[in-house]
């Protein structure tokens, strides 16, 4: 599903910094992977670089078997898209809109017909236990609601990769397992799943924990 060949990342703020430094990586199809390490080794980063969101500085990434290497944009944004669900822990939810909106959104980026986008929304929504606040406006829910509908609208399009960073790490211990049990239930239903956190507890929900360190993979263990 991912493999990632010798991949860096340097960042050229004023001064230069390796934030992924040589990282080789490949997940198969139907795992559940967490990926854990103290603040800044490179797990963010390294995230984005999968989800094809940044660019690696050299290395090759292939989405399911796809090399995204030598893609424009427009090609780039269509594997986004048709493969891949994104939730990062400051939410990125727009507040204007309801849920139901939020949710609908990558929808119409994929032209979904407007008779089929409500069934899908309602069945997104109804996988995280949020079909009840179908109409209400994104900024007047919990953080363990706004995160749920974060999953409901990266599930829109059936990704067969879902990416998520710190997806619990604004919550308490009952959202997060609420959390966590629908990632489960998600991997069971074969997504695959790479999850970043810095809970030791939530990584082991996985079947196999990456750590990082100064933007090197330092163990992998199943
Ligand atoms: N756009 C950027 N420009 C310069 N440096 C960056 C940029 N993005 C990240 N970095 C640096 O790269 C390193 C890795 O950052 P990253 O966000 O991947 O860490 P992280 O492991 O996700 O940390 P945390 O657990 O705190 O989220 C950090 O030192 C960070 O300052
Ligand atoms: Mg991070």
């Amino acid at each position: 599903m991912v493999l990632c060949q010798n991949v860096f990342k340097e960042f050229k703020a004023g001064t230069s910094f390796v934030a992924v430094n040589n990282v080789s990586l490949h997940v198969k199809t139907g795992e559940f992977v967490s990926i854990i390490g103290k603040s800044g080794s490179g797990k963010s980063t390294l995230l984005n670089l999968i989800g094809l969101i940044d660019k690696p500085t050299s290395g090759n990434i292939f989405i399911d078997g796809i090399d995204s290497s030598n893609m424009v944009e427009s090609q780039l944004a269509r594997i986004r898209c048709e493969k891949l669900g994104y939730i990062f822990q400051s939410f990125y939810l727009d507040h204007n809109y309801s849920v139901y909106k939020n949710v609908e959104i990558p929808l119409l980026i994929a032209n979904m017909p407007s008779n089929k986008r409500r069934e899908r929304v309602e069945t997104c929504l109804e996988q995280v236990g949020m079909l009840n606040k179908l109409h209400s406006k994104t900024s007047t829910l919990s953080g363990g609601e706004k995160q749920r509908v974060c999953i409901a609208r990266a599930l829109a399009n059936n990704p067969s990769l879902l990416l998520a960073d710190e997806p619990c790490g604004n919550l308490d211990s009952e959202n997060t397992q609420v959390i966590m049990e629908i990632f489960q239930v998600l991997n069971q239903k074969g997504v695959t799943i790479i999850m970043v956190t810095h809970d030791i507890e939530d990584a082991k929900k996985a079947n196999r924990i990456i750590t990082m360190k100064d933007g090197k993979i330092i163990s992998d263990e199943n």
